[in-house]
């Protein structure tokens, strides 16, 4: 027995020393492949970046992509590859990296960035290419091949092994430190172990740049560098993202833990590639950089396993970007970039000072719950208020209490309205001129609606509640607000505003729309045979997606209802039905064999927007990974205000309610609670392999009648891709299958 003991106690030493080491140190390197793109990541104490190219097996293309993108400055570059003389099909180009050669480097002028080989299989030359903002890089990808000429590079040196173009910041006489600028470099360079050759003619505009390859095995290596002199990020890693293990006896959180903060678990490393001690990333290629509802509604999701430094710095993150009158920053654009929207904003004295956007209205409101969650309800914010608030801000003058509380007073003023007169009028619409205000950010999302429902019906209760929680623990102090009152007019937002969005469809006509929609979205009739029913007596209620600036609904039915499960207080079980109502079989509700969609717009008395939300539309019938996460997390959160938590697993802390709510006490309804969460679980398992990804569609197979994961960018017409890794996607690390699988892992 002592010996067997022994070796045990040996074997977990040694795990233990061996897992530190991962969890415990700054370097990162994983690799992701997904939308027919190869995505490697790298970190270390040089640099932070993440390398897109095009797969080698993609042949759904002959252009072969590069994308480096670094948080520092949001910087990278893009480049095209072009087959030479690819006058018929015929010539492909096939690049690949060569494995292990991808490293940080360093160049003069404190320039950092990455280096890596790439072997050609066959002549080519550069295409379009873009060094410099990430921004300007989504612009040409996303917006239909948009360049600025402010952008251009130069072609800095070269000859038949070396070429250099470099891109000079737009802003040269202001710096940081002033008098000095900033700018990134694309290298080229032939290593000793590769006859490739470049042929470079310097035109007055961009230059050709062609790369010959003789033919032999391993002839045509090239190796690139992208480096910048923007201030690169300080990482976290895993050890001090995650916690180490549950400060009490929640079983499902120490369950939920496991593999996190000693880095042993590959989406722990991934999630911690996006997070930095001042601030977290979104996502990457596209979001390497500060985004504020991203980072909340991750925090949210994540909160309970992590670590107050890394929950400060989501918090600190957006504090310091509060603008003046106490509104929450969206996103920020920094680096070149920002001298380019400064210029357009006929600011350009402003140089390259950082911009911020304040045009969301959701941002706003999911500071305070995040902060009532952290302060009063999870043990490592216990005690850490004051510390925190007493910070000085270094992007603005002021403590963090004085910046929040012009956000506090912001959100309760924005909501006395609709209080003393519950009418749609009063509720939040978008900001003047803005065609987007919540996480559904395009055009369509919204179904051209104004008032969204997400916004109204769940955050601004949210964040008054939060508030008044906030002021009864005296946490904050220094304003004129009294508790009870503020409570008082959450109640009526509670009480008031679902109502406001109910769309009723009698079953008849539920039931010839669901058969003209199953024939306009290409599907079978088939679908509409699964079991499970939206109708309850004779008709369809569902909550709208918005209302038009006339109080109309928009009858897209959809899954912001998730937003009230996680953030919402005295949710009504007419509310929770129409949740349950709502996780059926699609299109008669939201649940595919690959994830829940976002949009159905299978009920909607407007036909149009079978189109403008279907399934190439970026927020129409397609599957985002944080609405799944939302919603399984709001369920647990739900269920677990009534039932032990030992029988429905959760990583949550809820203040105990003194008693229970009332439908509790309904074991049907309990029941059929607890039948539609299995029914997500179920959905979500049918796409574990995209669930760290941003978005993905849906091909049907009219063979098997089910449903295939589709990549949104070669459907969408204007080219919205997916992130590879998306922060917010990364919420699942805290929520916890009932079905008992490690759902994120796989
Ligand atoms: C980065 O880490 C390496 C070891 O991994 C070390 O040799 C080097 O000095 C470090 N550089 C800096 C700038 O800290
Ligand atoms: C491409 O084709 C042209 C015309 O046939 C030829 O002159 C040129 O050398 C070719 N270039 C390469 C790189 O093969
Ligand atoms: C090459 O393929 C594209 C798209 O598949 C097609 O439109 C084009 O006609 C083809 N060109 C030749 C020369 O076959
Ligand atoms: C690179 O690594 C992959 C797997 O990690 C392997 O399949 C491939 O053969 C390697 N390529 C080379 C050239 O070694
Ligand atoms: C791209 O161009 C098409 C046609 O001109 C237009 O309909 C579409 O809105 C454009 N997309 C973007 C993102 O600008
Ligand atoms: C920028 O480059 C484009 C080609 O990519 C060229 O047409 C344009 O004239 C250039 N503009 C300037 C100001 O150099
Ligand atoms: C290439 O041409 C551009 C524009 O004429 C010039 O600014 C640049 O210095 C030239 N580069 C080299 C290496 O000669
Ligand atoms: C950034 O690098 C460029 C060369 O690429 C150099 O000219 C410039 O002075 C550097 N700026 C700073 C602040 O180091
Ligand atoms: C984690 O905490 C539990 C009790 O909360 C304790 O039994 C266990 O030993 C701890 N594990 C580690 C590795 O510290
Ligand atoms: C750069 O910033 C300076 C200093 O504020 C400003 O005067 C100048 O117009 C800016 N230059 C450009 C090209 O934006
Ligand atoms: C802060 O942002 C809000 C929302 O966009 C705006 O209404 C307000 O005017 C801004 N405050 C200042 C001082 O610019
Ligand atoms: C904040 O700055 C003030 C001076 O402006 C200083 O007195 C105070 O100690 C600082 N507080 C913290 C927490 O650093």
């Amino acid at each position: 027995m002592r010996w067997l003991f022994l070796l045990a106690v040996t074997l977990a030493v040694f795990a233990r020393a061996q897992n530190d080491g991962i969890g415990d140190s700054l370097n990162i390197s994983f690799q992701v492949t997904s939308g027919g793109n190869d995505n490697y990541f790298l970190r270390d104490n040089v640099t932070a970046a993440q390398l897109l190219l095009t797969s080698a097996s993609n042949a759904s293309t002959v252009l072969r992509r590069l994308v480096v993108a670094l948080p520092a400055g949001n910087s990278g570059a893009l480049t095209y590859f072009l087959p030479i003389n690819a006058t018929d099909n015929t010539t492909s180009l096939s690049i690949s990296l060569v494995n292990d050669t991808l490293h940080s480097t360093t160049r003069e002028f404190n320039n950092a960035g990455i280096e890596v080989d790439f072997i050609f299989s066959s002549n080519a030359s550069l295409g379009v290419t873009i060094i410099g903002a990430v921004r300007a890089m989504r612009d040409y990808v996303e917006g239909n091949g948009t360049m600025h000429d402010i952008f251009n590079y130069t072609l800095d040196s070269y000859n038949s092994s070396f070429v250099r173009l470099h891109r000079k910041w737009i802003n040269t006489t202001l710096g940081d430190p002033p008098g000095t600028f900033r700018g990134a470099d694309l290298y080229l360079s032939i290593p000793s172990n590769s006859s490739a050759q470049f042929s470079v003619t310097n035109n007055t505009w961009a230059p050709t740049v062609d790369i010959l390859v003789p033919a032999g095995p391993s002839s045509g290596i090239v190796r690139i560098a992208v480096v910048t002199n923007e201030t690169s990020l300080a990482g976290l890693k895993p050890q001090s993202l995650f916690l180490a293990n549950a400060t009490s006896g929640n079983e499902g959180l120490q369950t939920t833990l496991q593999g996190l903060a000693n880095g042993s678990s590959e989406p722990a490393k991934q999630v911690s590639f996006l997070t930095y001690t001042d601030k977290f990333t979104a996502g990457g290629w596209r979001f390497l950089t500060y985004f504020g509802r991203d980072s909340m509604i991750a925090l949210r999701l994540l909160m309970p396993t992590l670590t107050s430094e890394a929950i400060e710095s989501v918090l600190g993150a957006v504090i310091e970007r509060a603008n003046s009158t106490g509104a929450l920053c969206h996103e920020e654009t920094i680096g070149d970039y920002a001298s380019f929207i400064n210029i357009q904003d006929n600011q350009s004295h402003l140089g390259n000072q950082p911009f911020y956007d304040y045009k969301m209205i959701d941002t706003d409101l999911l500071l305070l719950p995040a902060m009532a969650h952290y302060f009063l309800e999870l043990p490592q914010g216990q005690g850490r208020a004051k510390q925190f608030l007493a910070r000085n801000a270094t992007l603005q003058n002021g403590t963090y209490a004085e910046i929040l509380t012009r956000t506090v007073l912001y959100n309760y003023a924005r909501a006395l309205p609709f209080a003393q007169n519950a009418t749609y009028g009063n509720l939040l619409g978008l900001r003047p001129g803005q065609p987007v205000g919540d996480w559904r950010d395009s055009n369509q999302g919204l179904g051209y609606g104004f008032y969204p429902f997400d916004v109204n019906t769940a955050l601004v209760p949210s964040s008054l509640r939060a508030t008044q929680a906030l002021l009864d623990a005296s946490v904050l102090s220094n304003t004129s607000l009294n508790a009870t009152e503020v409570g008082d007019i959450a109640g009526v937002w509670e009480g008031h505003t679902p109502k406001l969005f109910e769309v009723r469809v009698d079953a008849s006509t539920a039931q010839q729309r669901l058969e003209d929609f199953v024939v306009r979205a290409n599907l079978s009739k088939s679908l509409l045979n699964q079991t499970g029913s939206s109708a309850r007596g004779n008709e369809v209620a569902f909550y709208a997606l918005s209302l038009k600036m006339d109080g109309t609904p928009v009858e897209v039915l959809n899954s912001d209802m998730s937003f009230n499960l996680v953030y919402g207080s005295n949710v009504s079980q007419v509310f929770l039905q129409h949740a349950v109502d709502a996780l059926q079989p699609y299109p008669k509700g939201l649940l595919t064999n690959i994830g829940m969609v976002v949009s159905n717009p299978a009920y909607d008395s407007n036909r149009t927007n079978i189109d403008v939300l279907n399934r190439a539309a970026y927020h129409g019938t397609v599957i985002w990974s944080f609405q799944q996460g939302l919603m399984a997390s709001g369920l647990a959160r739900q269920l677990s205000l009534c039932i032990a938590t030992n029988e429905v697993p959760t990583a949550h802390f809820a203040l105990a309610l003194s008693e229970p709510p009332a439908w509790c006490a309904d074991d049907a309804f309990v029941q059929s609670l607890k039948d539609a969460q299995s029914r997500l679980w179920t959905a979500i398992e049918g796409a574990c392999s995209e669930i760290n990804t941003e978005v993905w569609s849906y091909s049907f197979n009219n063979e098997s009648n089910t449903f295939e994961v589709a990549d949104l960018a070669s459907l969408s017409p204007d080219g919205t891709e997916s992130d590879a890794i998306q922060l917010w996607s990364y919420g699942f690390l805290g929520i916890i299958d009932p079905h008992g699988n490690r759902t994120i892992d796989s």
